[in-house]
This record gives structure tokens, sequence and C-alpha cells, in this order.
């Protein structure tokens, strides 16, 4: 009896816990498991087998995983809502993350950004919890840990790591909340996604951009960055020292607005960059900030195509202004 009282506590605890937000070490009920090496019957050994497991129809489903590294590509195109949740004992950080996801797959030889993508959503309403997802390729050419193209998308306290292209926001609506995003050149880019970034941390791993907004009309889409952090990553390359900035256009209405950005990676003193020499795409651009804070943004020289924000302007962008009016309905707001 001693002994029950605690383990009774600890299992109220951990069920209340995980009713009220995501669940962490206890599957949810009617979940698909996904676990290293299983024997269990019923449970998948990958992700992309649990993925396949489920059917095609519109009922709402879970998947849990078992901490591990999972080496394989996921591709999701079901119509019904997908909840994905690893493992963790501390739902609201991704340094605590137990689960990965990683591949090692360019785009030449996939055949397209996507499909070099580690992770692959191509599917609506859709939450990913608590796992890392790796494209570990390294640096030379594209290669996408995350390929995102479905709306109302949420990714919540994961890690995504790459070093060129690493987090494709191609279509649709979609959030990212509390992640970690490593990367160098272009390592957030996409061209008509509806994105919204709050509360991550970017680490920049060698010289390049942070964002490569590829926007090809006057249209609804924008990344809005709201309260990120931008560190020089742990094992980034020798020569990064001035050679980051915070984006440059790839499209040539590429829109990229950072709100609130504390920077103590070794930018640039411009902050902003052209394309390329001799295609500087700068003309339909739009590039706002607002309240960045670090010291080279206080000693910063900014490009003329960069806009500097008043308090007014910036309170424009929001996460309504990035993913819609609608954001509550879909978004796991105790993420924000
Ligand atoms: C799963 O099995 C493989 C092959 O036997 C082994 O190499 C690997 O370490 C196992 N993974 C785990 C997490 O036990
Ligand atoms: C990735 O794959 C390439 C071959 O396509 C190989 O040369 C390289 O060593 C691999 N890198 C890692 C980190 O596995
Ligand atoms: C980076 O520079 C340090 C010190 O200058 C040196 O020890 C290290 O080997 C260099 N690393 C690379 C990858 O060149
Ligand atoms: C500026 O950004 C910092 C860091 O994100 C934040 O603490 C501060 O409240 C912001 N100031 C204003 C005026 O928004
Ligand atoms: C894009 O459209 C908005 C109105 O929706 C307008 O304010 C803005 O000037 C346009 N930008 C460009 C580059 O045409």
């Amino acid at each position: 009896m001693k002994a029950f009282l605690p383990s009774l506590a600890f299992v109220l605890f951990t069920f209340c816990h995980a009713a009220s937000a995501a669940p962490h070490t206890i599957a949810p009920a009617g979940a698909v498991i996904v676990r290293p090496n299983t024997t269990v019957a019923g449970e998948y050994e990958s992700l992309a087998a649990a993925v396949a497991s489920l059917p095609e129809d519109k009922s709402a489903r879970t998947i849990f995983i078992y901490p591990g590294t999972y080496n394989e590509q996921v591709y999701i195109s079901r119509t019904g809502p997908l909840s994905i949740y690893g493992y963790t004992h501390d739902p609201y950080s991704y340094a605590a993350n137990l689960v990965t996801i990683q591949a090692n797959v360019t785009a030449a030889q996939a055949g397209s950004n996507d499909a070099s993508g580690t992770l692959r959503i191509h599917a609506d309403d859709v939450r990913v919890y608590n796992v890392n997802v790796k494209n570990t390729h390294g640096p030379g050419t594209q290669a996408i840990a995350l390929s995102q193209y479905g709306s109302r998308v949420g990714l919540y306290a994961c890690a995504f790591y790459g070093y060129q292209d690493t987090l494709y926001a191609s279509v649709g609506t979609q959030v990212y909340l509390r992640n970690y995003i490593q990367g160098a050149t272009d390592f957030i880019f996409g061209r008509s996604g509806l994105a919204f970034f709050g509360g991550n941390t970017m680490g920049v791993s060698g010289p390049g951009w942070v964002t490569a907004s590829g926007r090809q009309s006057n249209d609804s889409g924008s990344y809005v960055f709201d309260n990120n952090k931008i560190i020089l990553a742990p094992d980034a390359v020798n020569g990064t020292e001035g050679k980051v900035y915070f984006g440059r256009p790839w499209g040539a209405f590429a829109k990229v607005i950072f709100k609130n950005t504390v920077v103590t990676a070794p930018f640039n003193k411009a902050l902003w960059s052209v394309w390329n020499t001799n295609d500087e795409r700068t003309s339909d651009i739009f590039f706002g900030e607002y309240n960045s804070t670090g010291s080279v943004v206080t000693d910063a020289s900014r490009p003329s195509f960069a806009t500097l924000l008043s308090e007014s302007e910036a309170a424009k962008y929001t996460i309504a202004s990035a993913v819609g009016s609608d954001w509550a309905s879909w978004v796991d707001a105790s993420y924000l």
C-alpha cells in the first residue's frame, strides 16, 4: 500500500497532464504505435509503416512514437486529420526530444526538392509534436528535412536539421512554434507557403540566408516571424562570421517579416541580401523588420530594399495576417 499511493498520484498527474496538452510518455487511447524493433503485434518499426496502416478516410488518427532513431523518409497524404507525438518528458521543449527521423537524400538524387524531404506532409490538418527531423546529407546541394504542402499544419517543439534548404514551407497555411531549425543556405524557403514562426530557435551552421522566400506574385503568402532567436549552431563551419543574413529573394515578390528577433549569429551588417549580384530581384519584395536585438543589429547598415517597421506598421503582421483569421480553430495555442 505504501508503494501504491505515490504511483497512483503519478498516474493521475500523468493522465491529467496528458489530457490537457500533448501526450508525452504514454500513448493516447487508440494511437498507432511506432517502436524500434518492436515484437508487439499491431505495432510498427517505422513511422512510414504506421502511416501506411491508417485508413484513407476522413477519420482523425493519432500516431505515438517511442524513443529511437528511425532511418526513413515519410510521406503523409491521407485525407483525415493526423496527430503525431514523439515520446518526451518535456512536450514544450525540442531540447528534450528523444525521437529522430532521418534520411540522407539530395534533391538531385530524388528528382525534386520535395522528393528529397525526410518528412513530406502532403495532407491538411496534420500536427507533429516533439520529433527531430534530419536530412543528414550536409553541405553542397539541396537536401530537404521537412517538405510541407498541407494547410492547417502545425509543427510543435520539433527540430529540423539540414544545411541547404532544410525547411520547405512550400504550400498551405502552417505554423512553427517552439522548434529548432538548423541550416545555412536558404534554409527556410518556399514559393506559396503562408507561414507563421513563433518562439523558435534558428541555428546557423554556415554562411548563408535564414530565409529564401520564393513568392512569385502579390498573393496572400508570407513568412511572419515573431519572437524567435537566431544563433550560431554549435557545429557551424569556420568562416561564417559576417556572412549570414535574414534572407534573400528567391522570388520577385519575396515577403518576409521578422519581429522581435534576438540575433546572436554573426550576421553581415546589411542584415538582408540580394539574390545574386546582377540578379538582385529586389524591386517588388517586402523585407520587414521590427525590434531586432543583438550587437550586430545595433551596428547594422540596411540596404534600401529592407524596411524597418514602426510599431504600428509591425502590428499588422501577426499569426492572423500570416495564416488567416481562423487560426485559433486549428493552432495549438498552448505553444504560443
Ligand atoms: C534494432 O535492430 C537492429 C538490427 O538488429 C540493431 O542494429 C538496432 O540497434 C536495434 N535498435 C534498437 C533501438 O534497439
Ligand atoms: C550521404 O550519402 C552520400 C552518398 O549519396 C555519402 O557519400 C555520404 O557519406 C552520406 N552522408 C551521411 C552523413 O550519411
Ligand atoms: C576551425 O578553426 C579552428 C581554430 O581556428 C580549428 O581548430 C578547426 O580545425 C577549424 N575547423 C575546420 C572545420 O576547418
Ligand atoms: C523587443 O524584442 C524583445 C526580444 O524578443 C522583447 O523582449 C521586447 O519586449 C520587444 N520590445 C518591444 C517594444 O516589442
Ligand atoms: C501588394 O498588394 C498590396 C495590397 O493587397 C499592396 O498594398 C502592395 O503595395 C502590393 N505590393 C506590390 C509589390 O505590388
